[in-house]
């Protein structure tokens, strides 16, 4: 690998040993991908926020005590927990502490606390053809594919790596020749009025994704219009299901405005399709067990928006949830702080809605509650229930959780007019 002489200081000690210490993973992982030099990024989103094992933690703690400050502005993916309300959520003392240690690590290193995996929905977005580095599936499908800035999916540690050296090898989706699409995914037989709603972007995310594969791939038949927020569902979604880092949307994503422009060697790969009945044969494996009667209803995976909590307070009516359903909402803390700003946020709990910050969705603490069945609009949270949570799980809309949650009993309306 060619390095710069700057960086030969940095790998030699120049900045401390926490940078010696990054730039030496960084540089072997170059070497082992075959990466001809380092490039620059402008900002890290670091993936490795939420405790799992000791290891990340003390991770975190070394770097931090080596004397590691990041160089790029850096943001956070969630914790494991609402920090700001852990009772709340019923944490745990061993849970609150161990998250605890990683936060201390994280902002002694100068990291940005927005414990978020939205991070496209505020603060530091980054523009077209920017070269950063994101760790979180969900995040890195949003950037490269609806943003078009550039980042290769980062595993935890080597996030926080490229946060102190400010440096990443060149390769896999920084480079612009692995960007453009190798497969052609076609919708077939799809009714336009079905994009009407809302709930059609996270299957259609999860179909996409499982024939993607880790393979760029190009989608074409959608609408020419997509919501920001229906992007976010089917990037997430899409991410889950497959190893997808990168797809384009022909006519919508700004790297694919025509078939020849994104796919490879300007148009001639292996072609697929999606029919309404793969469709249904998606939604069906989105529910796993047997259960029809919820008692967590989950949204917010990724973190809802302000939008999307417009849309919950007029789907809710002021009407009450019935006892005995927990609902639940995942958001950041600067969503949170608009929404307290308006009356939405008094407006939505009035009607029995938890609303949490920093956590994720999928990592609330299992030992103080004791759900049989939760139910969610997020293709992803369904896909990865199961093995997460160990409970069972319902796919539907937004609309069927709010009508499910006041209604008490499973209410779920058909995909299909
Ligand atoms: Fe976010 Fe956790 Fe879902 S990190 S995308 S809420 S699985």
């Amino acid at each position: 690998m060619r390095l710069s002489a700057a960086e030969k200081r940095m790998l030699g000690g120049e900045k401390g040993p926490a940078c010696e210490l990054a730039m030496n993973i960084l540089h072997d992982l170059g070497r082992l991908y075959g990466a001809r030099r380092m490039i620059p990024v402008t900002q890290v989103h670091i993936d490795m926020t939420l405790y799992m094992v000791d290891a990340g933690v003390e991770f975190a703690e070394h770097m931090a005590d080596l004397g590691g400050r990041f160089s790029v502005p850096t943001q956070l993916n969630p914790a494991a927990i609402d920090l700001i309300r852990p009772e709340k959520l019923r944490v745990p003392r061993g849970l609150l502490e161990k998250s605890r240690r990683l936060e201390n690590a994280y902002l002694k290193m100068g990291a940005v606390p927005t414990w978020t995996c939205a991070p496209y929905q505020q603060g530091l977005i980054p523009s077209f053809g920017e070269q950063v580095a994101w760790g979180e599936s969900n995040a890195v499908a949003f950037v490269n594919s609806v943003i078009g800035a550039r980042t290769e999916r980062y595993a935890d540690l080597v996030d926080v790596c490229a946060a102190i050296a400010g440096r990443v090898p060149e390769l896999g989706l920084h480079i612009d020749a692995n960007r453009k699409a190798e497969r052609l995914i076609e919708l077939k037989g799809v009714p336009d009025d079905v994009f009407e709603g809302s709930r059609i972007f996270p299957v259609l995310g999860f179909v996409f994704g499982e024939i993607a594969g880790d393979r760029v791939a190009a989608l074409k038949g959608m609408p020419e219009r997509i919501a920001w927020d229906d992007l976010k569902a089917f990037s997430a979604a899409a991410a889950s299901s497959g190893a997808v880092g990168l797809f384009h949307i022909i006519g919508v994503t700004p790297e694919a405005p025509d078939e020849k422009t994104c796919l490879k060697g300007g148009g001639r790969c292996p072609a697929s399709v999606i029919t309404p009945d793969m469709i249904d044969d998606a939604v069906a494996r989105l529910d796993q067990g047997n259960c029809n009667a919820p008692d967590l209803i989950t949204l917010g995976c990724p973190h809802y928006s302000v939008e999307e909590f417009r849309i919950l307070d007029r789907l809710l009516d002021s009407r009450k949830i019935t006892a005995g359903i927990e609902f639940w909402v995942f958001t950041s803390r600067k969503t949170y702080a608009e929404i307290e700003a308006s009356d939405l946020l008094a407006r939505i709990e009035g009607c029995g809605v938890k609303v949490f910050t920093d956590g994720c969705s999928l990592q609330y603490p299992k030992e103080s509650w004791e759900f049989r069945c939760a139910m969610s609009d997020s293709a992803k949270y369904a896909n990865y229930c199961f093995s997460q949570t160990g409970h069972d799980v319902i796919f539907g809309g937004v609309r069927d959780c709010v009508e499910t949650a006041v209604a008490g009993q499973l209410r779920r309306t058909p995909l299909w007019k």
